[in-house]
């Protein structure tokens, strides 16, 4: 099986001790044949570059997140513009709205964050990695502010008319470990409403792992999970789901095939 992780964070520091070891052999020789760590800010877009930088099939994206927008102006604004214009950096992320933790900046701020950054993927012909976690309302009204810019909704989470509407924009839909769960009730729905063309498998390392290593640190290693469920609910077999998914991927990211 060949995969592409669409969404990781290997730049964080659970991976501290062992990220070369499982960056240079273990995800390699597990049939991870290309990952994108997405950026929260400027100094972990920095880092993902870095890693895109040692690492052929590791790609980055550049993106200040909505938990960690607090502060963020134009100087942090024009210094993700100048990242994005790296050969490696392959998509402005992870940029969205995030009302799920009482502790994040205003919705109002995270908005505008969020839309100087589809401006700003639209500006570098860039795809966008958007995060909407219970946003979905005001993060599909905002996409449809600048209908020029696709990308993928990252661990999608919303409705299955919500899905059929971004795949109508041209939007992917990113599914990760919580498919697996038993309480997956949207999951299946989202799925069988969304082509299979649009399909990309992510991990969102270290988090969200799935059955059966749930709570435990994930890497891409988990993706197979994520393809078995898949293919299941979509009649293919696990190989052309890995298949199909690695070509999407491609699609998703012009530049990630033109970087090689
Ligand atoms: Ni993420």
């Amino acid at each position: 099986m060949t995969l592409f992780d669409t969404h990781a964070h290997y730049t964080d520091n659970a991976f501290g001790r062992d990220r070369t070891e499982l960056l240079g052999q273990l995800l390699p020789a597990a049939g991870v044949a290309a990952a994108v760590t997405a950026g929260v800010d400027v100094e972990s877009s920095r880092a993902s570059i870095a890693l895109a930088e040692e690492y052929h099939y590791i790609y980055a994206a550049a993106g200040i997140h909505p938990e960690d927008c607090a502060g963020a102006g134009e100087a942090e604004l024009a210094e993700i513009r100048t990242l994005c214009r790296h050969p490696k950096v392959i998509a402005v992320g992870e940029i969205g709205l995030d009302y799920y933790w009482a502790e994040n900046p205003p919705r109002e701020f995270q908005q505008e964050i969020f839309r100087q950054q589809l401006a700003l993927a639209r500006e570098e012909g860039l795809p966008a990695i958007v995060h909407d976690r219970e946003a979905h309302g005001d993060s599909l009204a905002i996409v449809k502010e600048f209908p020029e810019v696709t990308g993928v909704f990252h661990c999608f989470s919303g409705s299955p008319e919500m899905a059929e509407e971004l795949v109508r924009r041209g939007w992917y839909l990113g599914f990760d470990g919580p498919i697996t769960y038993k309480n997956a009730k949207r999951a299946p729905e989202v799925a069988a409403v969304t082509p299979l063309e649009r399909i990309v498998i992510e991990t969102d390392a270290p988090y969200l792992s799935p059955v059966p290593n749930r709570g435990k640190r994930n890497d891409s290693r988990n993706l197979p999970y994520i393809v078995e469920k898949l293919a299941e609910w979509k009649g293919v077999t696990p190989e052309e789901m890995a298949q199909i998914t690695f070509e999407n991927a491609l699609r998703l990211f012009p530049k990630a095939r033109d970087a090689g």
